[in-house]
């Protein structure tokens, strides 16, 4: 993967020519915790529909520890900046799945001249209740004695929607993305999770085209708190995926790439 900064990123380029009238455009994608930019190829191939694909690998994710380590959701939405700049992106639909949905949010309080559009996909806004904050030291203490295969173990049920569960080519790729991940890094993202602000005041001062996608199975972000994040974003559209869980991109790529392509293509 070619590097910018202190980030690594998969770039795929435009497959047909952007359409008449309109300058090249590019989607940029930020991955989910605790797995990586590799949880975003099967919506690589919305290169052929004319849109450049920016995929970043956070700090840390590509095998690092990540230098220094991230501190904040704000650390994570900063080297994306940086990445942009790099790139000299002025604008892009930005977006991103649960933890890539925080840095969505993040980045769009920082610097929300770069949104030509939005897509949050199972995430939410708040952030961590007092029973979340207790599952997160829950987690920290697991992976630093046992490591990435451990939450791969702890997580795995709640990440993969029921319908995704027996598919063993989904359970066995997202497993992999999972271990791939250092300790140190699975417990850095931890605590930059466990220190995010409530985005909900933000809701209502997001104005560019706006897309929220979620697994009908998910129970991480469930439907309901994209249902209220849909009537807090003005114009925003809301798709819900048949038998998707959490991790709805990769349980259900064609539905998730179908919904996306239409959003780019008439809506942005
Ligand atoms: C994710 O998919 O990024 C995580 O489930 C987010 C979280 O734990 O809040």
């Amino acid at each position: 993967m070619p590097s910018i900064g202190r980030l690594t990123y998969l770039d795929a380029p435009p497959r047909v020519a952007a359409r008449q009238g309109r300058q090249q455009e590019t989607l940029l994608l930020i991955h989910g915790f605790p797995l990586g930019a590799r949880m975003w190829e099967p919506q690589l191939t919305l290169a052929e529909h004319g849109w450049r694909i920016v995929v970043p690998q956070l700090r840390g994710f590509d095998g690092t520890p990540g230098d220094p380590p991230v501190q904040s959701v704000d650390d994570y939405a900063g080297d994306i900046i940086d990445l942009l700049d790099g790139l000299r992106i002025d604008e892009a639909v930005i977006g991103g799945l649960s933890m890539g949905g925080y840095i969505t949010f993040a980045l769009f309080r920082l610097a929300a001249s770069y949104f030509r559009g939005m897509v949050l996909a199972d995430t939410r806004p708040q952030g961590d209740s007092a029973e979340g904050l207790e599952g997160r030291r829950r987690m920290l203490t697991l992976v630093r004695e046992k490591g990435a295969a451990a939450v791969a173990d702890e997580m795995l049920p709640r990440l993969l929607g029921e319908s995704a569960r027996g598919d063993q080519r989904v359970v066995d790729r997202t497993r992999a993305l999972i271990e791939a991940n250092a300790p140190e890094t699975i417990a850095g993202a931890i605590r930059a999770l466990m220190t995010r602000p409530d985005s909900t005041p933000l809701l209502s001062s997001i104005h560019c085209p706006t897309l929220i996608v979620v697994g009908e199975e998910d129970v991480i972000t469930p439907p309901k708190l994209s249902e209220d994040m849909h009537r807090a974003v003005a114009g925003s559209e809301l798709v819900v995926i048949r038998q998707a869980g959490h991790l709805s991109n990769l349980e259900q790529p064609d539905a998730f790439n179908a919904v996306l392509a239409r959003f780019l293509e008439h809506r942005v």
